[in-house]
């Protein structure tokens, strides 16, 4: 462990659980915190080690992870940029807290499901899972695609959500397959929201892959 990355660590606002199973970076919703996030990574899996951070950007006084023009039409130099520091502070984090040897999954809710998936896309090495619960495509025309052929994803949306249509989920899944990642994408009835069927899949989904997934070299 070194200063520098205890506080950095220590700089930013966030909760973490220990845990010996799976570990986990939970990213709260517009308007959430870092306690929702942490409770519903913890019903996702009780052994695992949770980092739950808080949002930066302050939008009408609602907590999010990177600025938006308007509904659906995302600031992408933004998105980049709040991916890059997150990305930092998951590597100090995950060296503060001695769980580089922990299969590392970023989840979140809505705006936290798009900046996982931002993250997963962007900085492949920092994370070998995303769990998506109400996400969409959160990233530009212009992102050049890099392999992510370690990479498992699982999407899970609403089939009538307006927050997260349905064309940018299919947008985002064939961006994500087409550089390489596993993508397991599940539509269920209904709209923006997490069901308690979802997180008794995501759970499944963990614990399936949890014996064959080896993380990455960090
Ligand atoms: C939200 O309100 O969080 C949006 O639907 C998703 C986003 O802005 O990232």
């Amino acid at each position: 462990m070194t200063t520098g990355a205890t506080a950095a660590v220590e700089a930013w606002p966030h909760l973490y659980r220990p845990g010996d199973g799976v570990a986990m970076l939970a990213l709260h919703g517009t308007g959430g915190s870092e306690e929702d996030a942490m409770a519903l990574a913890a019903a996702i899996s009780p052994h695992a080690a949770i980092i739950a951070p808080r949002g930066r950007v302050v939008e009408g006084g609602m907590q999010r992870w990177f600025r938006r023009r308007s509904e659906g039409l995302f600031d992408v130099a933004d998105v980049h940029a709040r991916a890059d520091e997150l990305a930092i502070f998951l590597r100090d984090a995950v060296e503060h807290y001695g769980i580089a040897r922990q299969v590392m999954i970023a989840t979140g809710f809505s705006n936290g499901a798009n900046m996982a998936l931002a993250l997963g896309a962007l900085h492949p090495d920092t994370v070998d899972r995303v769990l998506a619960f109400s996400g969409m495509y959160p990233l530009g025309d212009e992102d050049v695609p890099g392999p992510l052929t370690t990479t498992k994803v699982l999407l899970l949306n609403g089939s009538d959500d307006p927050m997260a249509p349905a064309a940018s989920v299919t947008r985002l899944e064939a961006q994500l397959t087409g550089r390489g990642a596993e993508v397991d994408r599940r539509t269920r009835s209904g709209g923006h929201g997490v069901t308690s069927d979802e997180v008794r899949l995501a759970g499944e989904w963990l614990r399936a892959l949890e014996t064959s997934h080896q993380p990455k070299v960090r």
